[in-house]
């Protein structure tokens, strides 16, 4: 009798610790619906900053590199590559059981000039060019092959009205460098998806140029899994509306999709809807909670994620990742971009490490969320 009643005791302790541990983290709530990420640096993956180390370790289902799987920082010079932190990042994933987005192949920002520099200091011919971007994606992808679960294979090759947006790779090879891309990274690892990553994926007309690009890679025999909205946010747009519309258009292509890079910035935005590689000067309007965030911007800033996250749930059978770009407000790239030196808070964890109470709220909901899925 006596023996029963401790077992029973045992059991309940156990299923209570197991239901506390079921919604303990984002990354276990969302499970069955979609991955939950966070983008890493290498102070947080070589322990340098354990705290927040710490926190990916156990809060996330799924890790990129911020930058170091870039082409400027892993292929420096023609014939330089540096794979110290790019192994760094697979073996802490690996380590940490977490799954890993390789971010990114092409894009016109961080990209070393040699690429695009041919004979005598003149521009790289077509067939040179091609032949870099071959050889640089066969070497960065069939490294990490069978790592890395997909790849962010272009970035950010349209403008917000839907024109390419004129980067060297077009210059030189017109829109097809796009193709030729998608065909390198697969001939590369043929497992692993495929994803066009960009901003603004909400402005009708980037979305429509994306949704042909869609069209014209499945026409020409091309693979392509998903399309990866970044969702760097502000206070005011995009509206949930226009968040929704993007995705109803994209599922409608036949494509997954991912959020890649959330963000929801809290301060003053310097441009709505205006080119997010603008720069912007210093001012102290636009830098206003340096002494902390008044109670009812933040409650408008909960609003907001907790609505935009209900957004994700409820598209949870094309969503497969929903990615934080950063971990704490100490460390997002927002306090340097696009105006040097503010103070944002637009992340899940505070300045001191702690996580705001916005993620209790937001694995309530998760939980509320039938699974339904998945391929
Ligand atoms: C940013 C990083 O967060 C910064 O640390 C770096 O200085 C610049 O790049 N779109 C992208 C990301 O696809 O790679 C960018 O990351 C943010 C915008």
């Amino acid at each position: 009798m006596k023996h029963k009643s401790i077992y029973a005791i045992a059991a309940m302790c156990c299923l209570a610790s197991v239901q506390t541990m079921a919604q303990k983290t984002l990354g276990e709530a969302t499970k069955g619906k979609f991955l939950f990420g966070t983008a890493v640096n290498m102070q947080q993956v070589n322990g340098v900053n354990a705290a927040e180390s710490a926190i990916i370790a156990s809060e996330f289902s799924a890790i990129v590199a911020e930058n170091d799987m870039k082409p400027q920082p892993i292929h420096p010079a023609e014939d330089r590559f540096n794979w110290d932190n790019a192994d760094k990042i697979v073996a802490f994933a690996e380590k940490n059981k977490q799954t890993l987005t390789g971010h990114c192949l092409i894009w016109h920002s961080q990209v070393p000039n040699w690429f695009f520099v041919g004979e005598d200091g003149k521009p790289a011919t077509p067939e040179v060019l091609k032949e870099r971007m071959r050889k640089h994606i066969h070497a960065v992808v069939g490294r990490y092959k069978g790592k890395i679960k997909g790849w962010d294979v272009v970035n950010e090759a349209f403008e917000d009205n839907g024109s390419y947006r004129n980067s060297k790779f077009y210059q030189i090879l017109g829109k097809d460098f796009i193709k030729y891309a998608f065909q390198f990274a697969h001939e590369a690892d043929p497992n692993a998806e495929l994803y066009y990553n960009d901003y603004n994926v909400e402005t009708p007309s980037k979305c429509d140029a994306i949704v042909q690009l869609v069209k014209e890679l499945k026409a020409a025999g091309l693979r392509i899994d998903a399309v990866g909205s970044q969702s760097h946010m502000h206070m005011i747009n995009p509206t949930v509306e226009a968040a929704e519309a993007s995705f109803k258009k994209l599922k409608a292509a036949g494509v997954h999709i991912l959020i890649t890079e959330w963000d929801i910035s809290i301060l003053p935005s310097p441009y709505e809807g205006a080119n997010i590689s603008t720069n912007f000067s210093y001012s102290k309007e636009m830098d206003p909670y340096r002494d902390g965030v008044p109670a009812d911007v933040q409650a408008k800033w909960n609003k907001r994620m907790l609505d935009m996250f209900n957004l994700f749930l409820k598209y949870d059978d094309v969503i497969d990742r929903v990615t934080v770009w950063g971990v704490t407000d100490n460390g997002t790239w927002l306090n340097g971009f696009p105006i040097r030196g503010r103070m944002d808070y637009p992340m899940l964890f505070d300045r001191n490490n702690k996580r705001k109470p916005i993620v209790d709220q937001m694995i309530k909901l998760a939980k509320k969320y039938k699974t339904i899925k998945k391929k």
